[in-house]
């Protein structure tokens, strides 16, 4: 150990470990990956262990009412939704056409979208211009809301999710470190300019309380922020 591969090897190892132990196999999660991969879409979604987490902190506080912006082909929705009681309702937003077909697709397998047993929402276009929306409509307040989309914008995403928020909300961002690029303040990377502006946003909100936690996984060396509104 101590070279990065070895260091990347053995978190995708223990993983692997760690869900073989507590992520039971699920066929429709499992055809979720397959269809998005088979479709050419990007495998950035949350590991299984990920999604098991963001589906116990829906259920440790009793969400009801679910916002994700950035839904790519519904994995972590569908983590997430299954944490909703039968009258639950689950808002997704995506911007990509093409993810949103994969996306419901795979919701509709898992019987979260359709006739029937419509837990979930899932809303097509730019978040910055789906987010106003829900706020004009009075849709709301979320019980947990989890900002995985562009990185770019997430401290005007965040603004939108405090305003559709309510005291004791769980919010969580997604991909805050980003192998250590987050440090970088000279960076022209989009990516990094909007994760800092994220964090000064948060710093700046007087009504959130955060902390973030550094990730390793099968997949890069990241990050993601767990804040509270109060
Ligand atoms: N939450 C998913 C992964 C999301 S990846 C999971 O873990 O399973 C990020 C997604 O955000 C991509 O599908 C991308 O198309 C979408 N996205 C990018 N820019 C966006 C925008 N401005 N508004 C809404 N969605 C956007
Ligand atoms: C990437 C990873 C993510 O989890 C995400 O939501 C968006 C992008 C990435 O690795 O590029
Ligand atoms: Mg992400």
């Amino acid at each position: 150990m101590g070279q990065a591969n070895d260091s990347e090897a053995m978190w995708t190892a223990v993983d692997a470990y760690l869900a073989g132990h507590l992520i039971a196999k699920d066929e429709v999660l499992e055809a979720a990956l397959a269809e998005s991969e088979a479709a050419g879409l990007p495998p950035i979604q949350v590991t299984a262990l990920q999604g098991k987490m963001l589906q116990m902190f829906a259920r440790m506080v009793s969400a009801r009412r679910i916002l994700e912006v950035g839904t790519l082909g519904g994995y972590s929705t569908i983590w997430l939704a299954r944490a909703l009681p039968q009258n639950g309702r689950l808002v997704t937003l995506e911007a990509a056409a093409k993810h949103a077909a994969v996306a419901r697709k795979n919701l509709e397998r898992a019987g979260l979208l359709g006739s029937g047993n419509a837990r979930v929402e899932l809303r097509e276009g730019p978040a910055l211009e789906t987010l106003p929306k829900l706020v004009a409509e009075g849709v709301g307040p979320f019980d947990m809301i989890f900002l995985d989309a562009d990185k770019e914008h997430n401290a005007e995403y965040l603004q939108w999710a405090v305003r559709l928020s309510r005291v004791g909300t769980v919010i969580v961002t997604d991909n805050v470190v980003r192998e250590g690029a987050v440090l970088d303040g000279s960076s022209d990377d989009a990516m990094v300019k909007g994760t800092r502006r994220f964090f000064e946003a948060v710093a700046a909100e007087p009504h959130v309380s955060a902390t973030a936690i550094q990730t390793v996984s099968g997949k890069k060396y990241d990050g993601f922020a767990l804040l509270m509104v109060e």
